[in-house]
């Protein structure tokens, strides 16, 4: 056990009146779980504590709310004998110390009471298991029965337990476990590894929104590779994003070979992750090629083709998103978009841009162009550093056409200049299919750059096209 107290780490007065209330129920109290772990790796004052209690953690957490300014409400669980408090910006949950063990199909335990140390053998890592005393003999001691810190110090993820036991009670940790080494750095014990792959198969007890969870954090990492080649290594991946493992591979057929695209993926979810913060970008990075698989053809004459993967990996965005219960709104469009839109600027880079390209491609990616744009640059994965310089060349002239085109039209929201109702009161028309047939000449015309978007060349342009269709003006 470490001799370290860290009374001056728990100055604030919540873990007074935490510790005072326990001392009037006469119970032990402690700090316990990721609140410790961080504060030892000085990771920044997580805002969640947990606290465990011999004793009742229900009481403890109605005591604690009594006494706080404002009465908070305290949140029971009952089933899972928790409470929960928030408190400015606190969100304290109290459990009581228990011994809990599983049966095989749920990861609802049976539990009972039990000890401190019952209740620390129980938890997930041995980074998370470490306990600081609230009590007033020893406050501040730290209670780290499984060398806690040690593991921190080397950098380990490690259950307490053997991992088969902590993996098998609770299959959702086998995630976790890759979450923590993808976040911290840290690596997996080899046991804890092997343990990982024994019990994969049990991930299918966990609801898929806890496993979104696990990804999004892992993909919320700055290397989220990492943690992508853990799930890889463990055998999760096609158990759960079976389209990407779908694209591991080099095929070879005539002497002609075809890229890995599912190392190049997790190259180019690096990437972006080191581009922007946007969850929802990095899961279009990640999804970008899904479509490669099933389109994947050998040509005798133009060798591997994906015809169309774009457009086929964005009907394949909608299928996974509902498996996996993401939300089916603005987010899952937006992934949509970008993965049926994902080779729109590379085609761009590669051939002289024409400023009607350029206006057709802010057109159809509207507000997102930019975004589509840093997904585009980080998917240039070529090792040849010729062909990346004038990649990344033609990419910024494709950028600062944008940024032209956007000056001079105006594209990215475009609301036509011309509306349906002019046209009729022009020509005198009834609705009918002239008006649609001169609304998209008028937005052609406009893509092409023979008119400007604006209301006087945009009504010229209108008479004119009305003349050619025989329509009379009123
Ligand atoms: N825990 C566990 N098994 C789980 C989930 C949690 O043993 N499947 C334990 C761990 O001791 C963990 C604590 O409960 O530290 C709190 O869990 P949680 O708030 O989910 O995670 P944190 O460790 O606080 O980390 P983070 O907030 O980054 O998820």
């Amino acid at each position: 056990m470490t001799l370290t107290n860290f009374k001056k780490s728990l100055r604030d007065s919540i873990f007074k009146t935490i510790a005072d209330s326990a001392e009037e129920l006469s119970i032990d109290s402690f700090v316990i779980g990721g609140y410790v772990r961080d504060l030892l790796l000085q990771r920044g004052k997580s805002k969640d504590i947990d606290i465990v209690a011999v004793g009742s953690g229900i009481e403890l957490a109605k005591k604690v709310a009594g006494k706080l300014k404002g009465n908070p409400r305290v949140s029971v669980f009952k089933n899972f004998g928790t409470a929960m408090i928030k408190h400015h910006a606190w969100e304290i949950e109290f459990v009581g110390a228990r011994t809990e063990s599983y049966t095989r199909d749920s990861r609802k335990p049976v539990v009972e009471n039990g000890t401190l140390l019952d209740d620390q053998k129980r938890r997930d890592f041995t980074i998370n298991t470490m306990a600081i005393s609230l009590n007033e003999t020893d406050f501040g001691q730290l209670i780290d029965p499984f060398d806690g810190v040690r593991d921190l110090k080397n950098k380990i993820i490690r259950t307490p337990l053997d991992p088969s036991i902590t993996y098998s009670d609770d299959p959702l940790r086998m995630m976790r476990a890759i979450r923590f080494a993808a976040q911290l750095g840290f690596n997996i014990e080899l046991k804890s590894l092997q343990a990982i792959i024994e019990n994969k198969d049990r991930i299918k007890i966990i609801s898929q929104e806890r496993i979104v969870d696990e990804l999004h954090k892992i993909l919320e990492c700055d290397q989220p590779s990492i943690g992508l080649k853990l799930l890889h290594t463990t055998e999760l991946l096609p158990l759960l994003l079976p389209e990407l493992t779908a694209l591991e591979g080099i095929e070879e057929i005539e002497g002609q070979r075809h890229k890995d695209n599912f190392w190049h993926t997790l190259e180019v979810v690096d990437n972006i992750a080191g581009m922007s913060d946007n969850l929802w970008l990095r899961w279009a990075a990640l999804l970008h090629d899904i479509g490669k698989a099933p389109t994947k053809k050998f040509d005798k004459k133009i060798g591997w083709t994906f015809h169309a993967h774009e457009f086929i990996g964005s009907k394949m965005v909608y299928k996974l998103f509902k498996r996996l219960h993401m939300p089916l709104n603005d987010k899952m469009k937006f992934v949509q978009k970008m993965v049926r839109m994902s080779s729109r600027p590379i085609i761009l880079s590669q051939d002289n841009v024409t400023d009607s390209a350029v206006r057709r491609l802010v057109f159809d990616a509207g507000e997102h162009v930019d975004d589509l744009m840093t997904l585009c640059e980080a998917d240039i994965t070529t090792k040849n550093a010729k062909k990346q310089k004038k990649y990344k060349n033609n990419f910024q002239i494709v950028r600062q056409k944008i940024i032209e085109v956007e000056e001079r039209d105006h594209l990215r929201n475009f609301q036509p200049p011309i509306s349906g109702e002019v046209i009729m009161k022009t020509f005198n028309l009834k609705p009918s299919k002239e008006i649609g047939i001169i609304k998209d000449a008028i937005k052609e015309a406009i893509l092409e750059g023979e008119i400007l978007n604006e209301y006087k060349p945009a009504y010229d342009f209108m008479i004119k096209k009305g003349r050619e269709l025989g329509l009379e003006q009123k």
